[in-house]
C-alpha cells in the first residue's frame, strides 16, 4: 500500500471540489497559498479514486500542461508532461518513460468529507515555500 502524500503541519485545508464532480481522466487545477507562496496542483479522478499533484514536472520543474489543465493521455491511461513527454502514474505520480523516470510528482494531501474535497499544502521536495 502507497503512503499517503504528507502535508504541512498545521495549514488549513480548503476545499477544491466535490465528489462526482470528474469523471474518470478527468481533471481540474486549482491553487493553494502556502507559506506565502502560490501552489498550482491538479485534483484528478482515476478509475473513481481521487488524487492531486503539484503540477511541476519532476524533468525541469515546470507546469505540465501546454493547454490548460490538460493531463492525461488521450486514453486516459497516464499523466503527461506537455513539455518533452514525462509519462506518470496517475495513482502514484511516479515518472514511468521520459526523461525523469523513477522520480514523483509531489502529492497533495486530499481529504475527502462527505461530498466535499479538501486539499493541504503539501511538503513540498527540491523547494523550500515555508
Ligand atoms: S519538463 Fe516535463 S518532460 Fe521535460
Amino acid at each position: 500500500m502507497r503512503n499517503p502524500p504528507k502535508g504541512k503541519k498545521g495549514s488549513p485545508k480548503r476545499l477544491i471540489g466535490r465528489v462526482g464532480e470528474l469523471a474518470h481522466a478527468n481533471s481540474k487545477k486549482f491553487t493553494l497559498r502556502c507559506g506565502g507562496s502560490s501552489v498550482e496542483a491538479m485534483l484528478i479522478n482515476f478509475e473513481g479514486e481521487y488524487f492531486a499533484y503539484v503540477n511541476r514536472c519532476r524533468h525541469v520543474g515546470i507546469s505540465m500542461d501546454w493547454v490548460d489543465n490538460q493531463f492525461f493521455t488521450e486514453n486516459g491511461r497516464y499523466l503527461m508532461c506537455a513539455n518533452h513527454g514525462a509519462t506518470y502514474e496517475p495513482k502514484t505520480g511516479e515518472c514511468v518513460w521520459g526523461p525523469c523516470v523513477g522520480a514523483s510528482l509531489e502529492g497533495v494531501p486530499l481529504e475527502i468529507e462527505g461530498e466535499k474535497i479538501f486539499a493541504r499544502c503539501p511538503t513540498l521536495t527540491g523547494v523550500d515555500r515555508s
